[in-house]
């Protein structure tokens, strides 16, 4: 099937705009994941400390948006400052770039946005197109656009490219939220082309496992589907192994933190365990992610994969349920190996094993 982006943006409108940029005053919002669903609020940001920190709280998560919050946290980095000398402001994002990437260490998306602002600043300074701090500030914002922008199309083109994954009647099941209140557009990846597919008429529907403890699928996925009238049905992260057996799911796709060179993805706690179910029964898993999301240097055992606090474990949204003093271990991703993974869908393409031929290939990094 042949479809037009520019048709198709104006085919899919989500409702929920997770971060917004408000020029008047140069202020980042960030619709606030914590309160979802039962109130859409948006928390205002004029420093890279407290931007740093709602990513830390999870404000606002989910590898794409993490990278495009910080990259307006650069751009604040020297907004709101007193900074005169264009030396003085390269300092001060250098310090801002380590006070984001410090908030949390797997979304690979957080690095590459950081560096990404940090190598533009240091350009624009070097060739005379920032002359001021004034300047600086505007070349800043615009390449944080850039960045969101360049996110947007790279989900339209992975929905389109995922569309051929995905037939009349299927069902998908996810896992934590990869939608578009993970990237900040409103899109998404893992539903991308489940988006896309609605969109032009085609029937699909969703299985959203809960995702203990944050519950990213009861509280996020569930939401955001069901307010852009997709059809979701929600289970507990034990039924997984469930609905796979009773041949109720067509296919898995999920998102990504980070995917390394060789095809290992990093991606929320309980997608090694969907990987492995779907390829025993023979179901294709497909992680999608944009070349943001793609770290080609670092191997499996360079990753941290966060740990988050016991309590998230020990009490569900403040309520314990559990002895408080009980020891608790919680890792907050793991790492799917490439042999569970059917093919990874990116906006370059869709990229089939053996991962570590066809990853750089696809990507065209040498
Ligand atoms: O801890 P979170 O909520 O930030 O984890 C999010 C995920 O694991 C997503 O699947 C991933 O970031 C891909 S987002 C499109």
């Amino acid at each position: 099937m042949r479809i037009d982006l520019e048709e198709l943006k104006s085919k899919i409108r989500p409702r929920l705009r997770p971060i917004i940029w408000r020029d008047e005053d140069n202020t980042l919002l960030l619709l606030d994941q914590r309160k979802l669903p039962f109130e859409e609020v948006y928390v205002e940001l004029r420093d890279p400390v407290s931007t740093a920190d709602a990513i830390r709280q999870m404000i606002v998560r989910g590898a794409p948006a993490i990278g495009i919050t910080a990259a307006y946290g650069m751009v604040l980095a020297i907004t709101h400052s007193n900074i005169t000398s264009l030396n003085e402001a390269l300092k001060e994002l250098a310090r801002a770039r380590e006070v984001l990437n410090a908030a949390r260490p797997t979304a690979h998306n957080l690095f590459w946005a950081t560096e990404r602002m940090y190598r533009k600043a240091e350009e624009a300074v070097h060739n005379g197109t920032a002359r001021s701090v004034k300047e600086l500030v505007e070349v800043l914002k615009s390449e944080a656009k850039a960045i969101f922008n360049e996110e947007l199309e790279a989900e339209l083109k992975m929905g389109i490219y995922g569309l051929e994954k995905i037939n009349d009647g299927d069902t998908i099941l996810t896992q934590c939220n990869a939608g578009g209140l993970a990237t900040g557009t409103g899109i998404g990846t893992a539903t991308a082309p489940i988006r896309v597919a609605h969109a032009l008429g085609i029937k699909v529907s969703v299985i959203a496992p809960e995702t203990r403890p944050w519950l990213q699928g009861a509280r996020l996925t569930v939401y955001e589907l069901m307010v852009d009238g997709i059809p979701v049905t929600l289970i507990t992260d034990t039924a997984v192994g469930y609905v796979m057996y009773k041949g109720m799911v067509s296919s898995v796709m999920v998102g990504a933190d980070r995917i390394l060179r060789d095809g290992h993805v990093f991606n929320k706690i309980g997608t090694f365990k969907e990987a492995v179910i779907a390829h025993e029964l023979g179901i294709p898993f497909y992680a999608i992610a944009p070349s943001s999301t793609f770290d080609l240097k670092s191997r499996v055992d360079d990753v941290k994969i966060e740990e988050r606090d016991p309590d998230e474990v020990r009490k569900i949204r403040g309520v314990p349920i559990t002895l408080e003093n009980v020891p608790v271990f919680n890792p907050v991703f793991d790492v799917t190996p490439p042999k569970y993974i059917t093919a990874l869908i990116t906006e370059k393409g869709i990229i089939y094993p053996p991962f570590d031929k066809n990853i750089p290939k696809v990507l065209n990094a040498g």
